[in-house]
């Protein structure tokens, strides 16, 4: 009985913190969103219609993040706009640079992929899962690596 509750009060407690970061982000129609999720600076990110996010999703939106409709983000992504210059020393967590991400509409990003500063992922594209996507990637295709590459086009949709 007392898990049950305490199971109940954590799904709650879920709940609350998944409406807490939606209120502060702008999120279009549709979207599904699991636990686990966290954002830095929501009011940078920009969620379209349709858009499912796994669980345990992190968006450091120092800078724009912003997601296409239909797009799937798989559990453990972690998307991130800030860096440091590589030559400095004394680094503290202040963001020396910060650059927007984009991932267009449609698109499938793979469990645990990273996605660094300033990459523009094309609609329709592919990250395969454990991928670090360091540069921008094209539409239509299935990428995968560290750093991740197109590998072949994305196949069309089978007539149903
Ligand atoms: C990217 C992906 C879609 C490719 O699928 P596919 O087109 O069927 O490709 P294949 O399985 O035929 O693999 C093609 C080659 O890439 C390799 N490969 C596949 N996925 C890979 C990945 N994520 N990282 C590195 N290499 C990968 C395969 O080993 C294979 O190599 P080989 O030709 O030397 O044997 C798939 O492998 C993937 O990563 N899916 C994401 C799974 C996921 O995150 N699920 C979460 C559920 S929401």
């Amino acid at each position: 009985m007392f898990s049950n509750l305490g199971h109940r009060i954590f799904s709650w407690l879920e709940k609350r913190e998944l409406s807490y970061w939606r209120s502060r982000m702008r999120v279009g129609k549709g979207v599904d969103m699991k636990p686990g999720f966290r954002v830095t600076k929501p009011e940078q990110v920009t969620i379209g219609d349709y858009v499912s996010i796994g669980p345990d999703v992190i968006l450091q939106a120092h800078a724009p993040i912003t997601i296409g409709d239909y797009t799937l983000i798989s559990a453990g992504v972690l998307i991130v706009t800030a860096n440091h210059g590589p030559d400095r020393r004394e680094l503290e967590m202040r963001r020396d640079v910060q650059s927007p991400v984009r991932i267009g509409k449609s698109c499938w990003i793979g469990a645990g992929v990273v996605v660094l500063p300033g990459v523009t992922i094309g609609d329709g594209t592919v990250v395969g899962a454990g991928s670090v996507v360091s540069r921008d990637l094209p539409p239509e295709t299935i990428c995968l690596g560290v750093p991740a590459r197109p590998i072949k086009p994305r196949p069309k949709p089978r007539d149903v």
